[in-house]
């Protein structure tokens, strides 16, 4: 599928990586990207590839999808800004009302901002303003962004935090329940048990409940390998949060608009209705556009400016977002997403059959992490052999990363046709064999997180 030839890729990245900071891309392999469509992406020397990372879960609806385009267009040459602080315009209206009514709960009000972390940075602050409390719990392994208040959330790379300190204070972090690696003979319910426990226990030693503002969760989480906490677990934390007065926010920043098979990942728990919850990446198809829904009694408690942001709201960024929500509608993208995702779990499942270093396949939705270990017994991660993976997928015509070093990212657009998933999957599979038979040569040099 694709020539082999990367000259231009390459001499683009030199002359780039002398100018940009190394502190914004993590490493994989050369690729500059110039147009894409649907899940096909096609580089500067013209090779081609399938899409299984959607831009970072950003694309779901597909590349340039016509709707989008257009919308885009059409509100360009309308009216490219003005800044919401001040004044109002109908893109930004409508998009707040389509949001406040598609979120779970019947009486929600919007904000917007710029991006993911600037979302979560105002859960911070709402969850703080409202409750009068300071104290924030997050969880291990989550990703919730790059600014200070959403980097203090975060809990994945010694990168967000070395050098950098003190971060924001009154931020407590708390285990995310591994489903995988379990206590010999532990029970689904006892696995529950014992992470709720874990979750406890700051409670009784240095953490008052009674000035807890919030719990941050992502029911799935993105960055933490696409893993998602047991329900029952969901619910004794959602149950301990009402006890104490503990506002229960949810970050769908990476997992919401039909990532999961449902337009929310909360929606995979029965019965639980979040304060807040953060959005961002797909809800505008990749133009910079995030927005915090929460309980209309909880977004009242601060006044302006308190969260306001020049290019907040953006009308074109507004306008791809009611087109992608279309899109979403019209082209019954989140029930796709469910039933393509079946499909991949099983092709997965069957390709572990043959590749015993796939240790555990996940997939909610058409969202996978894909576990990759030296062997089923010690389940330890092997980062060296999910490198080979991605470099030999990425030879073959495949663009997938990996999550935590050895974990495969499976996040295609959720138009990715069924013929080039099973492309794409064939093109794993002969990675992978590729990699057990020590046939890849990938450059020196660490890749992933
Ligand atoms: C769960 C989650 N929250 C927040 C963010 C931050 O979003 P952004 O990169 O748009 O700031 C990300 C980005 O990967 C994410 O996965």
């Amino acid at each position: 599928m694709i020539s082999n030839n990367h000259r231009l890729d390459q001499q683009l990245i030199e002359r780039e990586d002398h100018y940009m900071a190394t502190a914004a891309r993590i490493n994989y392999y050369d690729l500059v990207i110039d147009h894409a469509h649907g899940a096909l992406l096609t580089d500067v020397d013209g090779n081609q590839y399938i899409d299984l990372l959607a831009s970072a879960s950003a694309i779901n609806v597909g590349h340039t999808h016509p709707r989008v385009v257009k919308a885009i267009q059409d509100q360009a040459a309308k009216l490219i800004h003005y800044t919401p602080a001040y004044f109002h315009h109908q893109p930004e209206q409508q998009l707040a009302e389509r949001l406040a009514k598609l979120a779970p709960g019947t009486d929600n009000e919007v904000i917007f901002g710029n991006s993911g972390s600037d979302a979560n940075d105002a859960i911070i602050k709402f969850a703080r303003g409202y409750t009068k409390r300071q104290y924030i719990v997050a969880y291990t392994d989550a990703y919730h962004g790059s600014t200070y208040g959403s980097m203090s959330l975060s809990g994945v790379s010694l990168n967000m935090t070395r050098h950098m300190g003190p971060l924001l204070p009154g931020v407590v972090h708390v285990p995310y329940p591994d489903t995988y690696r379990r206590l010999p003979h532990e029970t689904d319910h006892q696995l529950a048990l014992r992470y709720f426990h874990a979750f406890k226990a700051p409670f009784e030693s240095y953490l008052p409940a009674d000035e807890t503002a919030c719990v941050l969760i992502e029911p799935i989480q993105g960055d933490g390998g696409i893993r998602q906490a047991p329900e029952e677990y969901v619910q004794l934390v959602y149950d301990f949060c009402h006890q104490h007065g503990i506002l229960f926010a949810v970050d769908e920043v990476n997992q919401g608009m039909g990532r999961t098979g449902k337009m929310w990942s909360i929606q995979n728990f029965p019965g639980i209705r979040p304060d807040l919850m953060s959005v961002g990446k797909s809800i505008a198809s990749g133009m910079p556009l995030s927005a915090v829904i929460g309980r209309r009694e909880i977004m009242e408690s601060l006044g302006a400016p308190a969260h306001v942001f020049t290019t907040a709201a953006n009308p074109v960024c507004c306008a791809a977002a009611l087109a992608t929500l279309d899109v979403l509608a019209d082209e019954e993208l989140v029930e796709r997403s469910a039933r393509l995702g079946r499909y991949a779990e099983s092709q997965f499942l069957d390709l572990q059959t043959r590749h015993p270093r796939i240790g555990q396949v996940r997939m909610y939705g058409l969202n996978g992490g894909i576990e990759l270990v030296t062997d089923q017994a010690s389940q330890q991660p092997d980062p060296e052999f999910a490198s080979d993976v991605i470099y030999a997928a990425f030879e073959r015509g495949v663009v997938m990363i990996t999550l935590k070093g050895n974990i495969l990212r499976f996040q295609p657009p959720l138009v990715i046709t069924k013929d080039q998933l099973d492309t794409a999957l064939a093109a794993i599979d002969d990675a992978m064999t590729a990699a057990e038979q020590g046939r890849v040569h990938r450059p020196q040099g660490k890749m992933g997180w």
